[in-house]
């Protein structure tokens, strides 16, 4: 009897398992939209999505399952968030894809944004040359000319799947509506204002009365943008009516994006920012990201230290970590900016010995202050709103996407009638080189405005390759923290050993050379705080959280861990 009871629920649970792993035949997704919920990690063996939102990472799988590839999730996954997660998620902004595929072939694709073709140097500065940064954080002044369509084309060509069918979860979700968060309200109650100060057609996302956890967000114009880009390719966003709508709606709002800087636009396939730290291979974004010439210049620095001996969380961990990140920081400030219109000098900076040199200074009794690593060179700040999602299929091929509109929201200007953000990235130039804006921050020369340039990002998506194959895919938000967050979880994983939910979900801290501080969030311990202080460092406020990481590590037995940030609503996925 006993035996029975057995197979019986051995036959149950097999039936079980096969149902969820059953591929999804049909040509649309099926998603509830109007209940759902999401998870923080799974172990999956055919594929996982690891994002923002928990619709957007179920959009991902379900094109998994319907017989897409890594690339074709991560299409969709972007498209989805440009729905439902309307701070970062994008068609108005740009981002960076990373990818391995799994032919080997490494792929980098920069679908930053770029300075229209009337912008110029000065074009923040007012009549008393003064810094005016209300116009490059917020309002039509503030856009640079969106990539992510021409990026989400660009990438299409390594995808299986018709680009029609990728977008069609998009569309519906824009059209039929989706049920908001407690925070998705929250961040719409909080820019109502903005919204209202800087759009001239009044967008779908001011409602009278205060947006409520279970609202229900519907987006007609946007799903009118998204058939026109299923329609009509890229096209039906760089031309045509969605073209003429931004461009009616920079008039109205003096902006200066004009027809021709839309049909210009154009993304970049790039070489990939690689390089090997004890037998892995870490391949990430160049120029004009400075993500992976950071992560590159903080993971030798420490190469020979024997952190792992140190401890994770330990004041000789900290320390070291926090004085790598001043001198990489102090690079970044004063040499990078888009490759393309400065020469950006990534060997020197990557050259061993050159990094030794940078470490000679380091002391482990005390702080080096920023003054004595670099004088004159001032760093620019930016915002943290800008979401990541890591994918992996059963192929081999991995993909790291990193997409913002800069600040959350972007520029809080929705275009009349596309129902889309437009990006506040102008701000990632330094908009007046040289000298602190009004955060008491700025970048340099190599940064400096110019028409068609793309503004220098810290955006780190990255794929770790082991023996060969990938192992980690991970990436986060948060403007100048990110490089840090991902040399941090990076740091975690391979030299202390941490699980990827660990990784991600300890107490992390941030030190960017300029302003001469570290930032800590919540969980950070007080011991090593006060350690530090006693050596000479200061603190920062300390904040609630940094960077919302978004992993997936490849186990020994093949299987993904997928790990979403328990920082915000961000949900993980697979199959
Ligand atoms: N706007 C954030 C970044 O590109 O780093």
């Amino acid at each position: 009897m006993q035996k029975k009871f057995t197979a019986f629920l051995f036959l149950l649970l097999l039936l079980a398992a096969c149902k969820s792993s059953q591929k999804n035949t049909s040509t649309t997704p099926v998603i509830n939209a109007y209940n759902y919920s999401g998870v923080k990690k799974v172990i999956a063996e055919n594929g996982a999505v690891v994002s923002a939102h928990p619709l957007a990472s179920k959009v991902g799988v379900e094109i998994l399952k319907m017989g897409g590839n890594a690339v074709d999730a991560a299409i969709a996954t972007q498209l989805a968030l440009a729905v439902v997660y309307p701070n970062a998620g994008n068609l108005g902004g740009g981002g960076f894809m990373v990818a391995r595929l799994s032919n080997g072939e490494t792929v980098a694709l920069d679908y930053r944004e770029m300075a229209p073709g009337s912008a110029h140097r000065d074009m923040y500065l007012d009549a008393n040359g003064n810094a005016d940064t209300d116009k490059s954080q917020l309002g039509h002044l503030s856009s640079g000319v969106p990539g992510t369509v021409a990026g989400l084309f660009a990438s299409h060509k390594y995808a299986k799947l018709p680009f029609e069918k990728l977008i069609q979860p998009a569309i519906e979700l824009a059209e039929k509506g989706f049920v908001i968060s407690a925070s998705e309200a929250r961040g719409l109650n909080n820019i109502k204002n903005d919204l209202v100060k800087y759009n001239t057609v009044r967008p779908v996302f001011v409602k009278n009365t205060a947006w409520q956890k279970g609202d229900t967000l519907v987006q007609k114009d946007l799903a009118g943008t998204l058939k026109r880009i299923q329609q009509f390719g890229a096209a039906g966003f760089y031309e045509g009516e969605t073209a003429r709508l931004i461009t009616e709606e920079m008039k109205r709002g003096t902006g200066i994006i004009s027809t021709e800087d839309l049909k210009n636009y154009k993304a970049k396939f790039r070489t990939a920012h690689s390089f090997d730290y004890k037998g892995y291979k870490i391949v990430g974004m160049p120029m004009p990201s400075s993500g992976g010439l950071l992560l590159h210049q903080m993971m030798k620095m420490i190469e020979d230290k024997n952190i792992s001996a140190m401890g994770f969380h330990s004041l000789q961990a900290v320390q070291l970590m926090t004085e790598v990140e001043r001198r990489a920081f102090a690079d970044r400030a004063e040499y990078m900016g888009d490759a393309d219109y400065y020469k950006v000098p990534v060997s020197m900076l990557t050259n061993e010995v050159y990094l030794q040199e940078r470490m000679k200074s380091y002391d482990p009794a005390k702080a080096t202050p920023s003054t004595m690593i670099k004088p004159g060179g001032l760093l620019q700040t930016e915002s943290e709103e800008t979401t990541h999602l890591s994918v992996i299929d059963k192929e081999g091929n991995a993909v790291a996407v990193t997409t913002t509109l800069n600040n959350s929201y972007g520029s809080r200007t929705v275009v009349g009638g596309a129902g889309f953000f437009l990006n506040d990235e102008m701000d990632d130039f330094s908009i007046k080189p040289g000298v602190p804006n009004m955060y008491g921050a700025v970048g340099g020369e190599a940064n400096a405005i110019k028409p068609g340039k793309r503004m220098l990002s810290s955006m780190t998506p990255t794929i770790v390759l082991k023996d060969n194959k990938p192992y980690i895919v991970v990436g986060t938000p948060g403007g100048t923290t990110i490089p840090t967050q991902i040399f941090q979880t990076l740091v975690n994983i391979i030299e202390f050993n941490m699980s990827a939910e660990d990784a991600v979900y300890k107490s992390k801290f941030h030190h960017q050379w300029l302003p001469d501080e570290i930032m800590t969030e919540k969980g950070f311990p007080a011991a090593v705080k006060e350690a530090l202080q006693k050596m000479g460092y200061s603190f920062s406020k300390e904040r609630g959280g940094i960077g919302r990481t978004e992993i997936i590590k490849v186990l020994s037995n093949g299987k993904f861990e997928a790990v979403a940030d328990n920082r915000g609503d961000d949900a993980a996925e697979g199959w």
